[in-house]
């Protein structure tokens, strides 16, 4: 990056119910508020070089019309998302994702794989770089660092 230039930026994608999060199911979902791991997650972000923004939305059109418009804008060379219940059903976000062809990594705070058989199926993991789960809010902080290590290695070619 050269002097004046804008930092490069990561888009976080937080899905339905997640804006709950510290009074959600806490024994699943942790206490911490999505407002916290945003917070922390900008931080994190500007320590390595990039800006970072988040969105939830409770809506599944919502979440793909911010995802397109990162990549129509430009705005962002990577993004986080935590579908949340989406992660499951939807196909319209999957073909979103097709669609933009940003880097992507897959987050969730619980062990999709550990609980009820309708969570081990995710129709959006094929079009991610990977998936981190199980690690409550951690699993941001290791995405974020997956993301980064993978963009800074510049690897925008080797995209599923
Ligand atoms: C979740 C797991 C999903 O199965 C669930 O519907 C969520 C949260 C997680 O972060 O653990 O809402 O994505």
């Amino acid at each position: 990056m050269t002097g004046g230039e804008a930092p490069p930026g990561i888009l976080v994608l937080h899905g339905p119910n997640l804006n709950l999060l510290g009074t959600r199911e806490p024994e699943i979902y942790g206490t911490t508020t999505l407002f916290a791991i945003d917070e922390e997650l900008v931080k994190r972000a500007a320590a390595r070089g990039y800006s970072l923004h988040s969105f939830q939305s409770n809506s599944e059109g919502a979440l793909i019309d911010r995802l397109q418009a990162a990549r129509l804008q430009e705005t962002a060379r990577g993004v986080l998302l935590n579908a949340a219940a989406y992660t499951h059903t939807s196909v319209a976000l999957r073909d979103a994702l097709a669609a933009v062809r940003l880097p992507t990594v897959e987050v969730h705070l619980s062990n999709i794989h550990a609980r009820e058989p309708f969570r081990r199926r995710s129709l959006i993991a094929p079009l991610c770089l990977g998936t981190i789960c199980g690690f409550g809010a951690a699993s941001y902080h290791l995405a974020l660092e997956g993301l980064i290590g993978y963009l800074s290695a510049d690897r925008m070619r080797t995209l599923p």
